[in-house]
């Protein structure tokens, strides 16, 4: 082996290592979540008990309201335990990670730990024939103001290699359990066998910040609740619109092509291939990729499971039971959907996987959707998508520029790149795309529709094409 090979394989362990670190603290926030919600009842509990006699007279259905808040998070917690039983991760977890005293681990710090050409595959064509795999396997946004640049732990796999939907699970626990029932002994019981196979410390477990977990659950309002259509058409719709508009004689033998970077918990990618693309999701949170792949993968019927999204916010609630109120989805079964063949889930960071030459000129479309401001380097994300458009292919965008990295408490070294939209509309023409049309689209991210307080964005919406060279 010569020395740059052993620095290679050195570099892949030390990569791994942290990998499967990352991926030990999102596990651990997904089972910490139950801990952490009961945190926040005994502290309504706490202010309770300090009221007068009189006051905790005028507000006495107060107790019985924290036992329904238990409830509810039992019901969380027992699709949260659901969806972890059915992952896979991509790495043996039960390994003792060693970073050999690696002196680089600092330049990994900041959670975004791909690498080049890293990434992780998922093929969900297997749907197309209408099966529902029995097996467990793995793929993977927040509420912009909370989650902003945090839930972005990020998948990669070095084998570089397109994951088929496999009857293989070193994760699978194998545990039927259709209804929660209140059960959380059950619930406490499964989530141990999963700390026990990903070898989880219990110091993690207590750390481990939650809001990234909260942020999913309303995530999955967003993109497969009945309660989410609004915001789906508000957002998704006009995408829709457009890719119809532009491709026009879509045929089955050969479709073409649109890659969906940041695709969140799936929905748009998914509604892109049942369009008649061949539809790729690049999404890097392994907070994402962990339900998407559970939604997508493994729903046997539309409407199989149901959480109460709204428990965690006591503020601007019109009454008790709007918070209570349960939502059920998937509202569509995805493998009855009418997906195209070759849709696909890619994890990694966007600018590590498609800055790449294979990539060049490789896509019809590229569809971003409250993506670019995400970036550290907008410009790095135009040029991105310049690269891997064809001549003549179209990038439609939807979304804020709420730049994620926008902080002013953020270590010097960190970038963020933060300019109007007039300027990142310059920069898009400076690499080749001419305007074909752009609008200001009113809509909400995330949002509980039933709130007393509503963020609206103004979002900028544009289709352009990337001229052809001459
Ligand atoms: C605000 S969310 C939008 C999700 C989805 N497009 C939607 O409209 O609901 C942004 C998404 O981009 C993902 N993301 C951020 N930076 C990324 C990167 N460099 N590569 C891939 N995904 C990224 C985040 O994890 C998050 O899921």
């Amino acid at each position: 082996m010569s020395r740059e090979e052993g620095l290679q394989r050195r570099y892949s362990r030390l990569e791994e290592a942290l990998e499967i670190k990352s991926l030990r603290r999102i596990i651990s926030a997904y089972i910490n979540y139950a801990d952490a919600a009961e945190e926040d009842v005994k502290r309504y509990e706490r202010s309770f008990r300090k009221l007068s006699r009189e006051h905790k007279g005028l507000l006495s259905h107060l107790p019985l309201k924290f036992q329904r808040f238990r409830r509810c998070i039992s019901a969380n917690s027992f699709f949260i335990m659901n969806m972890l039983q059915a992952f896979d991760p991509p790495f043996d977890m039960s390994q003792d990670i060693d970073f050999d005293g690696h002196s680089d681990i600092g330049r990994f710090s900041n959670g975004h730990l791909c690498t080049h050409a890293s990434h992780h595959m998922q093929d969900y064509s297997a749907y197309v024939k209408g099966s529902v795999p029995e097996s467990i396997d793995i793929a993977s946004g927040p509420e912009l103001s909370s989650c902003s640049g945090s839930c972005d732990q990020t998948p990669s796999n070095r084998n570089n290699e397109k994951q088929e939907i496999s009857s293989e699970s070193s994760c699978s626990l194998v545990m039927n359990m259709n209804t929660p029932n209140g059960n959380t002994n059950l619930i406490d019981e499964s989530m141990d066998k999963v700390k026990l196979i990903c070898n989880l410390d219990a110091s993690l477990h207590d750390s481990t910040p939650n809001g990234n977990v909260r942020c999913i659950i309303r995530n999955i309002v967003r993109d497969w609740a009945v309660e989410g259509q609004k915001e789906r058409d508000q957002c998704y719709k006009p995408i829709l619109e457009e890719l119809n508009r532009l491709f026009p004689d879509r045929c089955k033998e050969r479709p073409p092509s649109c890659l969906v970077p940041g695709a969140g918990l799936g929905r748009l990618a998914l509604e892109i291939s049942c369009l008649g693309f061949v539809s790729q999701g690049n999404e890097f949170s392994y907070y994402m990729m962990i339900c998407s792949s559970f939604i997508l993968n493994q729903t046997e019927a539309a409407n199989q499971w149901i959480i109460y999204p709204w428990i965690h916010g006591n503020c601007n609630s019109l009454s008790d039971d709007d918070q209570f109120r349960p939502i059920s989805f998937p509202d569509i079964q995805p493998a009855s959907a009418g997906i195209t063949e070759g849709f696909s889930m890619c994890g990694g960071d966007f600018i590590e996987v498609y800055n790449d030459m294979d990539q060049e000129g490789a896509w019809d479309a590229v569809v971003t959707c409250f993506f670019l401001d995400t970036a550290h380097n907008i410009v790095e994300y135009i040029e991105i998508i310049s690269k891997v458009l064809k001549d003549g292919g179209v990038w439609i965008n939807l979304g804020p520029l709420l730049y994620h990295f926008a902080d002013s408490c953020a270590p010097e070294e960190e970038m963020s790149i933060e300019i109007s939209l007039e300027d990142a509309k310059k920069v898009a023409l400076q690499y080749g795309f001419e305007i074909e049309m752009e609008k200001i689209i009113e809509t909400t991210y995330t949002a509980n529709p039933r709130s007393m307080m509503q963020n609206h964005y103004y979002a900028a919406f544009w289709t352009m094409k990337k001229k052809p060279r001459t």
